[in-house]
């Protein structure tokens, strides 16, 4: 059976940089706050001409640059965001438009700070059945347009930017292994992006600025350890794979602590786990494409490599994903 390997990987992320000096002078917050219970230190914001889709579209660009295949030869894009252009069409048929990828039919999905792992799984899945397909799966994320800048439990944490990569058939043991995905919507409520004028548009008033992004941090601070660690132990049980095998583990980047925590539980030593949080904070869905375009560009994965990916978000949504590089 034909396994979805990446081909290639790229990134894109705003001009702007916003340091946590510059938020001491917005929210009542400090840099010594943020860095030692965040290991956030910058993040990026887009600004003019760096839409969520134009960011992707830069990303997806700089993937198949690597990969020397054309828009035209794209058969499928998806973008995982909780942070779309529209909420119709979907950002990626912008992307579509943006790139010349006219043969593609495009959607997007929204599993929050998920979506790039279950973009990821999804789009093994269709290789699997048809393995001529080339999948462009992009994370992106314009949270800066969805982010309460008067909540300091909140703003200070996210970050905008895209990460994309290029799927096509291995024709060797390369490729996705598999995946543990969960959600719980019964929990919905610890991280969501909503707001009554949204959910009732008799309330909606005239300087309305739609749903923004609220969480209840310390409860899902503890989740995330608990629930990562459980869909990684369960997936390297289930392909026969022990700790010692991986050659790295790239997580979602919320938070320094929730890593720390999760790679002591995991018994990972800090070399064999990506983390770009300080620069980026957390770009939701996009975390993981760019930690994977980074690590991809600083000679971090080589081919044969075990490369472990690991996800929590709202929803609830978490999981974990095995692959061969
Ligand atoms: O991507 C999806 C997954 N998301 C996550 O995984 C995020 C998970 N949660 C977290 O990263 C952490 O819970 C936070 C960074 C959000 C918060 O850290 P915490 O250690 O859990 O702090 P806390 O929420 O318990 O708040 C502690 C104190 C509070 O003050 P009081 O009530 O003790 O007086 C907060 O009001 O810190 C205060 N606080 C701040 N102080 C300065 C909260 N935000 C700030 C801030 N600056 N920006």
């Amino acid at each position: 059976m034909s396994k979805a390997v990446i081909l290639g990987t790229g990134s894109c992320l705003p001009k702007r940089v916003v340091t946590n000096a510059e938020l001491e002078q917005m929210v009542d917050t400090s840099d010594e706050w943020v860095t030692t219970r965040t290991g956030i230190k910058n993040r990026h914001i887009a600004g003019e001409g760096e839409l969520n889709y134009q960011l992707a579209a830069k990303a997806a660009r700089r993937a198949l640059a690597v990969t020397g295949i054309e828009p035209q030869e794209i058969d499928l894009i998806i973008v995982a965001t909780l942070s779309p252009h529209m909420i119709m069409p979907s950002t990626a048929c912008f992307v579509q438009a943006e790139i010349g990828a006219v043969n593609a039919f495009a959607y997007d999905i929204n599993a929050a700070c998920a979506g790039f792992t279950y973009g990821l799984d999804l789009a093994s899945q269709y290789i699997q059945n048809r393995p001529n397909m080339k999948i462009l799966l992009i994370g992106s994320e314009t949270l800066s347009a969805r982010v309460n800048w008067e909540d300091r439990n909140t703003c200070v944490l996210f970050g905008d930017g895209a990460g994309a990569v290029i799927l096509g058939s291995s024709s060797d043991d390369r490729g996705v292994m598999g995946s543990r995905l969960h959600s719980d919507g019964n929990s919905w409520h610890m991280l969501c992006m909503d707001s009554p004028e949204s959910q009732n548009p008799d309330l909606r008033y005239d300087d309305y600025v739609g749903p923004l992004i609220r969480m209840n941090g310390s409860e899902i601070f503890k989740q995330a350890v608990r629930m990562m660690e459980d869909a990684v132990n369960t997936l390297l049980r289930e392909q026969g794979v022990t700790m010692d095998e991986i050659s790295i583990l790239i997580p979602h980047q919320a938070n320094i602590r929730i890593l720390k925590k999760l790679r002591e539980r995991l018994g990972l030593p800090e070399e064999r786990v990506f983390i770009n949080l300080s620069k980026y904070g957390n770009t939701s869905a996009a975390s993981i494409p760019i930690a994977l375009d980074e690590a991809h560009r600083q000679g971090r994965l080589q081919r044969g490599d075990l490369v472990l990916l690991c996800t929590f978000g709202g929803g609830l949504t978490w999981g974990s994903l095995l692959l061969r590089w």
